[in-house]
Protein backbone atom coordinates (compact mmCIF):
# COMPACT_ATOMS: atom_id res chain seq x y z
CA UNK A 1 0.00 0.00 0.00
CA UNK A 2 2.73 2.60 1.00
CA UNK A 3 4.40 1.51 -2.29
CA UNK A 4 1.27 2.51 -4.23
CA UNK A 5 1.15 5.78 -2.73
CA UNK A 6 4.56 6.51 -3.08
CA UNK A 7 4.37 5.48 -6.80
CA UNK A 8 1.35 7.76 -6.91
CA UNK A 9 3.44 10.50 -5.80
CA UNK A 10 6.20 10.24 -7.38
CA UNK A 11 4.32 10.22 -11.17
CA UNK A 12 2.80 13.17 -10.15
CA UNK A 13 6.67 14.60 -8.99
CA UNK A 14 7.74 13.45 -12.37
CA UNK A 15 4.35 15.08 -14.44
CA UNK A 16 4.96 18.43 -12.00
CA UNK A 17 8.88 18.38 -12.99
CA UNK A 18 7.74 17.95 -16.87
CA UNK A 19 5.04 20.79 -16.77
CA UNK A 20 7.87 23.45 -15.04
CA UNK A 21 9.70 22.98 -17.91
CA UNK A 22 7.29 23.44 -20.62
CA UNK A 23 6.07 26.15 -18.89
CA UNK A 24 9.44 27.92 -18.77
CA UNK A 25 10.47 27.22 -22.42
CA UNK A 26 7.20 28.64 -23.44
CA UNK A 27 7.20 31.79 -21.18
CA UNK A 28 10.73 32.40 -22.85
CA UNK A 29 10.20 31.43 -26.49
CA UNK A 30 5.99 33.01 -26.70
CA UNK A 31 6.30 36.18 -24.57
CA UNK A 32 10.10 37.25 -24.54
CA UNK A 33 10.99 36.20 -28.38
CA UNK A 34 13.47 32.76 -28.05
CA UNK A 35 16.49 31.94 -27.63
CA UNK A 36 20.07 32.82 -29.20
CA UNK A 37 23.63 33.38 -27.65
CA UNK A 38 24.95 36.76 -28.35
CA UNK A 39 24.89 39.07 -25.45
CA UNK A 40 21.16 39.89 -26.42
CA UNK A 41 17.80 39.37 -23.99
CA UNK A 42 17.10 36.61 -26.11
CA UNK A 43 21.01 35.41 -24.60
CA UNK A 44 19.30 35.66 -21.15
CA UNK A 45 16.05 33.59 -21.74
CA UNK A 46 18.27 30.83 -21.49
CA UNK A 47 18.89 31.52 -18.08
CA UNK A 48 15.17 31.02 -16.26
CA UNK A 49 15.17 27.81 -19.06
CA UNK A 50 18.50 26.45 -17.55
CA UNK A 51 18.18 27.27 -13.99
CA UNK A 52 14.80 25.61 -13.97
CA UNK A 53 15.58 22.43 -15.67
CA UNK A 54 18.93 22.04 -13.64
CA UNK A 55 18.56 23.47 -10.58
CA UNK A 56 15.36 22.66 -9.81
CA UNK A 57 13.55 19.98 -12.08
CA UNK A 58 16.92 17.90 -12.45
CA UNK A 59 17.99 17.73 -9.08
CA UNK A 60 15.01 17.13 -7.95
CA UNK A 61 14.82 14.26 -9.48
CA UNK A 62 18.30 13.45 -8.88
CA UNK A 63 17.52 13.63 -5.28
CA UNK A 64 15.29 11.05 -5.54
CA UNK A 65 17.35 8.24 -7.43
CA UNK A 66 17.21 6.09 -3.75
CA UNK A 67 14.05 6.44 -3.03
CA UNK A 68 12.46 3.90 -6.07
CA UNK A 69 11.62 1.10 -4.31
CA UNK A 70 11.96 -0.93 -7.41
CA UNK A 71 15.77 -0.15 -7.22
CA UNK A 72 16.36 -1.25 -3.10
CA UNK A 73 17.28 -4.55 -4.60
CA UNK A 74 20.12 -3.87 -6.86
CA UNK A 75 22.92 -2.68 -6.32
CA UNK A 76 23.71 0.34 -4.31
CA UNK A 77 27.10 1.77 -6.19
CA UNK A 78 24.84 2.42 -9.82
CA UNK A 79 22.31 4.29 -8.25
CA UNK A 80 24.80 6.03 -6.85
CA UNK A 81 26.82 6.80 -10.26
CA UNK A 82 23.16 7.89 -11.56
CA UNK A 83 22.50 10.11 -8.63
CA UNK A 84 25.74 11.70 -8.89
CA UNK A 85 25.87 11.80 -12.76
CA UNK A 86 22.65 13.46 -12.62
CA UNK A 87 23.36 15.89 -9.92
CA UNK A 88 26.28 16.38 -12.18
CA UNK A 89 24.30 17.39 -14.88
CA UNK A 90 22.15 19.15 -12.94
CA UNK A 91 25.08 21.62 -11.99
CA UNK A 92 26.52 22.05 -15.47
CA UNK A 93 23.11 23.44 -16.37
CA UNK A 94 22.73 25.42 -13.88
CA UNK A 95 26.39 26.94 -14.56
CA UNK A 96 25.55 27.17 -17.77
CA UNK A 97 22.56 29.07 -17.17
CA UNK A 98 24.58 31.54 -15.32
CA UNK A 99 26.96 32.95 -17.96
CA UNK A 100 23.74 33.05 -20.11
CA UNK A 101 22.32 35.60 -17.46
CA UNK A 102 26.52 37.26 -16.75
CA UNK A 103 27.33 37.65 -20.74
CA UNK A 104 23.92 39.42 -21.08
CA UNK A 105 24.84 42.04 -18.28
CA UNK A 106 28.27 42.66 -19.63
CA UNK A 107 27.06 43.48 -23.31
CA UNK A 108 24.37 45.40 -21.85
CA UNK A 109 26.99 47.09 -18.76
CA UNK A 110 24.42 46.22 -16.37
CA UNK A 111 26.27 45.60 -13.11
CA UNK A 112 26.63 42.22 -11.56
CA UNK A 113 25.23 40.97 -8.24
CA UNK A 114 23.07 43.61 -6.83
CA UNK A 115 20.21 41.89 -6.40
CA UNK A 116 18.90 39.69 -4.00
CA UNK A 117 17.82 37.56 -6.12
CA UNK A 118 21.37 37.29 -7.42
CA UNK A 119 23.00 36.82 -3.88
CA UNK A 120 20.56 34.16 -2.88
CA UNK A 121 20.94 32.41 -6.41
CA UNK A 122 24.48 32.16 -6.61
CA UNK A 123 24.91 30.62 -2.78
CA UNK A 124 22.54 28.38 -3.73
CA UNK A 125 24.70 27.74 -7.12
CA UNK A 126 27.94 28.07 -4.68
CA UNK A 127 26.56 25.03 -2.38
CA UNK A 128 25.55 23.01 -5.01
CA UNK A 129 28.86 22.88 -6.10
CA UNK A 130 30.49 22.21 -2.46
CA UNK A 131 28.06 19.61 -1.83
CA UNK A 132 28.54 17.90 -5.13
CA UNK A 133 32.16 17.72 -4.56
CA UNK A 134 32.44 16.64 -0.90
CA UNK A 135 29.71 14.30 -1.51
CA UNK A 136 32.24 12.94 -4.66
CA UNK A 137 35.00 12.22 -1.73
CA UNK A 138 32.61 10.86 1.00
CA UNK A 139 30.89 8.41 -1.40
CA UNK A 140 31.89 7.53 -4.47
CA UNK A 141 36.03 7.90 -3.58
CA UNK A 142 37.44 4.34 -2.57
CA UNK A 143 39.55 5.39 0.42
CA UNK A 144 37.16 7.89 2.22
CA UNK A 145 37.21 6.51 5.83
CA UNK A 146 33.86 5.69 6.85
CA UNK A 147 33.75 7.77 10.21
CA UNK A 148 33.73 9.91 8.05
CA UNK A 149 31.01 8.72 5.68
CA UNK A 150 29.04 7.98 8.30
CA UNK A 151 29.32 11.96 9.94
CA UNK A 152 28.97 13.17 5.90
CA UNK A 153 25.36 11.88 5.26
CA UNK A 154 23.09 13.60 7.64
CA UNK A 155 24.64 16.38 6.62
CA UNK A 156 24.72 16.00 3.14
CA UNK A 157 21.11 14.88 3.48
CA UNK A 158 20.13 18.40 5.36
CA UNK A 159 22.24 20.36 3.14
CA UNK A 160 20.75 18.54 0.16
CA UNK A 161 16.89 19.80 1.35
CA UNK A 162 18.50 23.33 1.90
CA UNK A 163 19.59 23.53 -2.04
CA UNK A 164 16.73 22.32 -3.18
CA UNK A 165 14.29 25.03 -0.66
CA UNK A 166 17.15 27.89 -1.81
CA UNK A 167 16.97 26.90 -5.66
CA UNK A 168 12.88 27.17 -5.44
CA UNK A 169 13.21 30.34 -3.37
CA UNK A 170 15.88 31.99 -6.35
CA UNK A 171 13.60 31.06 -9.03
CA UNK A 172 10.51 32.46 -7.28
CA UNK A 173 12.76 36.04 -6.69
CA UNK A 174 13.72 35.97 -10.15
CA UNK A 175 10.38 35.63 -11.41
CA UNK A 176 8.99 38.10 -10.18
CA UNK A 177 12.10 40.58 -10.62
CA UNK A 178 11.86 39.26 -14.51
CA UNK A 179 8.09 40.62 -14.34
CA UNK A 180 8.74 43.69 -12.67
CA UNK A 181 11.71 44.79 -15.07
CA UNK A 182 9.80 43.70 -18.31
CA UNK A 183 6.24 44.48 -17.70
CA UNK A 184 6.79 47.85 -15.52
CA UNK A 185 7.79 51.05 -17.11
CA UNK A 186 7.00 48.72 -20.67
CA UNK A 187 4.65 50.55 -23.27
CA UNK A 188 2.46 47.04 -22.44
CA UNK A 189 0.05 46.13 -19.65
CA UNK A 190 1.43 46.83 -16.32
CA UNK A 191 2.25 44.00 -13.98
CA UNK A 192 -0.57 45.44 -11.98
CA UNK A 193 -2.99 44.90 -14.60
CA UNK A 194 -2.55 41.10 -14.70
CA UNK A 195 -1.81 40.46 -18.11
CA UNK A 196 -1.78 37.05 -19.82
CA UNK A 197 1.89 36.74 -19.74
CA UNK A 198 1.86 37.60 -15.87
CA UNK A 199 -0.66 34.76 -15.35
CA UNK A 200 1.12 32.71 -16.87
CA UNK A 201 4.64 33.42 -15.48
CA UNK A 202 2.60 33.57 -11.61
CA UNK A 203 1.59 29.88 -12.88
CA UNK A 204 4.93 29.13 -13.43
CA UNK A 205 6.00 30.00 -9.92
CA UNK A 206 3.49 27.99 -8.13
CA UNK A 207 4.31 24.67 -10.27
CA UNK A 208 7.72 24.91 -9.18
CA UNK A 209 6.27 25.92 -5.56
CA UNK A 210 4.44 22.66 -5.77
CA UNK A 211 7.46 20.35 -7.34
CA UNK A 212 9.47 21.69 -4.39
CA UNK A 213 7.16 20.58 -1.93
CA UNK A 214 6.43 17.03 -3.77
CA UNK A 215 10.10 16.47 -3.97
CA UNK A 216 10.61 17.57 -0.13
CA UNK A 217 7.43 15.56 1.25
CA UNK A 218 8.83 12.32 -0.54
CA UNK A 219 12.45 12.88 0.85
CA UNK A 220 11.14 13.34 4.31
CA UNK A 221 8.92 10.16 4.39
CA UNK A 222 10.98 7.99 6.98
CA UNK A 223 9.14 4.57 5.13
CA UNK A 224 10.30 5.73 1.85
CA UNK A 225 14.26 5.24 2.59
CA UNK A 226 16.14 2.82 1.00
CA UNK A 227 17.20 0.03 3.81
CA UNK A 228 20.58 0.23 4.67
CA UNK A 229 21.15 -3.59 3.96
CA UNK A 230 23.40 -3.57 1.44
CA UNK A 231 26.11 -2.04 3.20
CA UNK A 232 26.37 1.47 3.31
CA UNK A 233 29.80 0.47 4.92
CA UNK A 234 31.21 -1.48 2.37
CA UNK A 235 32.64 1.27 0.12
CA UNK A 236 35.71 -0.38 -1.89
CA UNK A 237 34.32 1.25 -5.25
CA UNK A 238 36.84 -0.01 -7.23
CA UNK A 239 37.51 -3.66 -6.22
CA UNK A 240 34.53 -4.77 -4.84
CA UNK A 241 31.40 -2.08 -6.41
CA UNK A 242 28.60 -2.90 -3.62
CA UNK A 243 28.89 -0.01 -1.43
C1 LIG B 1 17.85 28.43 -9.14
C2 LIG B 1 17.51 29.34 -9.94
C3 LIG B 1 18.26 30.63 -10.20
C4 LIG B 1 19.50 31.04 -9.79
C5 LIG B 1 20.50 30.27 -8.95
C6 LIG B 1 19.72 32.36 -10.35
C7 LIG B 1 20.88 33.13 -10.19
C8 LIG B 1 21.09 34.40 -10.72
C9 LIG B 1 22.30 35.18 -10.58
C10 LIG B 1 23.53 34.75 -9.80
C11 LIG B 1 22.11 36.35 -11.24
C12 LIG B 1 23.09 37.51 -11.34
C13 LIG B 1 23.80 37.64 -12.67
C14 LIG B 1 24.73 38.84 -12.70
O1 LIG B 1 24.88 39.50 -11.68
O2 LIG B 1 25.29 39.12 -13.77
C15 LIG B 1 20.77 36.32 -11.80
C16 LIG B 1 20.19 37.33 -12.52
C17 LIG B 1 18.89 37.35 -12.90
N1 LIG B 1 17.98 36.31 -12.82
FE1 LIG B 1 18.29 34.53 -11.96
N2 LIG B 1 18.61 32.72 -11.08
C18 LIG B 1 17.70 31.68 -11.01
C19 LIG B 1 16.48 31.60 -11.61
C20 LIG B 1 15.88 32.64 -12.27
C21 LIG B 1 14.57 32.58 -12.86
C22 LIG B 1 13.64 31.37 -12.90
C23 LIG B 1 14.34 33.80 -13.38
C24 LIG B 1 13.08 34.18 -14.12
C25 LIG B 1 13.06 34.89 -15.18
C26 LIG B 1 15.49 34.65 -13.12
C27 LIG B 1 15.62 35.99 -13.45
C28 LIG B 1 16.78 36.74 -13.31
C29 LIG B 1 16.90 38.14 -13.70
C30 LIG B 1 15.78 39.02 -14.25
C31 LIG B 1 18.23 38.50 -13.46
C32 LIG B 1 18.87 39.87 -13.77
C33 LIG B 1 18.74 40.81 -12.63
C34 LIG B 1 19.54 40.40 -11.42
O3 LIG B 1 20.78 40.35 -11.50
O4 LIG B 1 18.91 40.12 -10.40
N3 LIG B 1 16.42 33.89 -12.45
N4 LIG B 1 20.19 35.10 -11.47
Amino acid sequence: MSSVFFYVTYTLCLCLGLLCVLFVSCWSSLWRGGFSWDGSSLQFNWHPVLMVSGLVVLYGYAALVYRVPLTWRQKKLPWKLVHAGLMLLALLLSILGLCAVFDFHRSFNIAHLYSLHSWVGICTVAMFAFQWSLGLAGFLFPFSPPGFRSTLKPVHIWVGKAILILSVTSCISGISEKLLFTLNGSTGEPYSSLPVEAKFANSLGLLIVAFGLVVFGILSKKKWRRPESDGEGVHLLLSEGSA
